[in-house]
């Protein structure tokens, strides 16, 4: 192996090949500190054709490579395995926007490059990158788009995959796809960009993007309201689909029992709703027009959803730092979940029509089965897709819980996932931990179909091996 690292300097600098213990550490542990990995270096190329020859490398060394971006992902996609004998890829020195290109309103940019700063690059040239998501600070489009990322604003301007229109892709074999075009049509033959979006590193690693930018809204208002039961969210979300139309969004759900969460790690965060309903509803409605027309447009909705019985609370964010405070709210729920300690999640969606059904009938098979466990619940309600989480019963050791029940409890949501005609990875990926459940998920033809496509785009199977897929 010393052999092969001694390669590795032909194709990058020293000082970016990192194989000392204490260098490499920051890279193995996923953001959940569910998985600890081995490696045998860390590699940081600067560019696409240092990340080709490292490919042709590690290809002629039968290396396996592990693709990662701002390691935020929950399904351990982009921690090494035990083995010692992979290489971590990490695009965090390709950080580049290539190009802001205002008549195609497209941004070219390296897959290092940080979503939150991408979105303000944006922001300054008056265009909004609408792709939003709570580790925004950290995660990477390279990440964003191997992921096909959803986020806050799916319902208006769609996923990760929605929102890329070309690729540049360095191939198993360290070939590099140019596919970098802005074009919203192109219909030769099969879409390769949509085969790389979505495969989490399995299929070739992504070095630069071109993606859609959108204009800036003039105004956003945005609102908290309560509802009583999942069933009359789903009937506002109806109402505002059918009144705001394209002015709609946002629209997340949070339970009583996530806030709580919330406000016990993040006391700051408490729900400005009285009375701690059981469904709190963030809406956000973004306008073209002007502030007046927006703000009356969702007083009138709000008003029409009071009489009708839909709410029985709101309250409309004041100001700008108001409503931040309203976003964060929602967004610190995984960071409450974070700090009470081990937990599993669940990101399914569900036809919305099926929604109740679903959570009416898990919850209660839940706690039958599992007493005393917390059901955290919270989501991009406006997708159907639904963060199902179970917490262990207070005063239980999370580790020992999750050892006992972690099968079990995954084998209930998915068994009701499947009755419900839903699926068990809405937006975070499949990675290493939803491995076996996708399998029994896909069906057998799909999966076969899978394998077919990971065997033909990397018949070595160096390129994140046992993610995803097993060949
Ligand atoms: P990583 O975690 O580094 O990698 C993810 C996968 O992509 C791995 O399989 C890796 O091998 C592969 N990969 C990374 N870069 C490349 C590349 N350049 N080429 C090929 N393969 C690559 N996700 C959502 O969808 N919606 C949310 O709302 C959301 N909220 C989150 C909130 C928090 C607080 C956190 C911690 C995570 C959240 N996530 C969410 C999950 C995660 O942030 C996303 O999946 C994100 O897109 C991952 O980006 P990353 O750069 O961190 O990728
Ligand atoms: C979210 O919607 O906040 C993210 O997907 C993170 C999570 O599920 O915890
Ligand atoms: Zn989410």
């Amino acid at each position: 192996m010393q052999n092969f690292i001694n390669k590795l300097s032909t194709a990058l600098e020293q000082k970016y090949i990192l194989t000392q213990d204490e260098d490499k550490a920051p890279y193995l542990t996923d953001w959940r500190k569910r998985f600890t990995g081995k490696a045998l270096a860390v590699l940081l190329p600067g560019n696409t054709a240092d990340v080709a020859n490292i490919v042709k490398l590690c290809a002629a060394s039968q290396v396996s490579i592990v693709p990662q971006g701002g390691h935020t992902g929950f399904c351990g996609g982009a921690t090494p395995d035990n083995s010692g004998k992979q290489v971590i890829l990490n695009l965090k020195r390709m950080n580049q926007i290539r190009e802001i290109d205002s008549a195609n309103q497209t941004i070219t940019l390296e897959a290092g490059c940080i979503l939150q700063a991408v979105q303000e690059k944006a922001a300054v040239q008056g265009f909004l990158f609408p792709l939003s998501l709570g580790a925004e600070g950290s995660c990477m489009i390279g990440g964003n788009l191997a992921t096909n990322a959803g986020g806050t604003n799916v319902l208006r301007y769609g996923n990760a995959r929605d929102l890329c229109l070309g690729l540049e892709v360095v191939t198993a074999k360290g070939e590099i796809w140019n596919g970098v075009k802005g074009l919203r049509k192109d219909n030769t033959g099969y879409d390769l960009r949509d085969l790389f979006v979505g495969s989490e590193g399995t299929l070739g690693i992504i070095t630069a993007a071109v993606m859609k930018l959108y204009p800036l809204p003039i105004s956003q208002w945005t609102t908290l309201v309560a509802c009583e039961t999942i069933a009359s969210s789903i009937a506002l979300l109806n109402l505002f689909q059918k009144r705001a139309t394209s002015l709609l969004t946002g629209f997340e759900m949070m339970t009583q029992e996530s806030l709580e969460l919330n406000e016990k790690h993040f006391p700051q965060m408490a729900n400005p709703l009285q009375g701690k309903p059981p469904f709190t509803v963030l809406i956000e409605l973004s306008d073209h027009e002007s502030e007046d027309h927006v703000r009356q447009l969702l007083e009138t909705i709000l008003e029409e959803a009071f009489e009708s019985g839909l709410i029985s609370d709101a309250v409309i964010a004041s100001n700008l730092s108001q409503a931040n405070a309203f976003w964060h709210m929602r967004e610190h729920i995984t960071l409450a979940q974070a700090e009470e300690g081990a937990n599993l999640k669940h990101d399914i969606t569900i036809p919305l029509s099926s929604l109740d059904c679903f959570i009416k009938e898990t919850d209660a098979l839940m706690r039958t089965k599992f007493p005393g466990v917390r059901i955290i619940n919270f989501g991009h309600l406006g997708d159907g897709n639904l963060h199902y989480n179970i917490a262990p019963p207070l005063g239980t050791d999370p580790k020992t819980f999750n050892e006992i029940n972690e099968k079990p409890i995954h084998e209930l949501v998915y068994a009701q996932v499947e009755r419900c005609n839903g699926s068990i990875s809405a937006e975070h990926g499949v990675g290493q931990l939803k491995l076996d459940g996708l399998r029994a998920h896909k069906g057998e033809v799909a999966h076969e179909l899978m394998k077919t496509l990971k065997r033909a785009l990397d018949p070595q199977n160096i390129l994140n091996p046992h993610k995803v897929v097993s060949i």
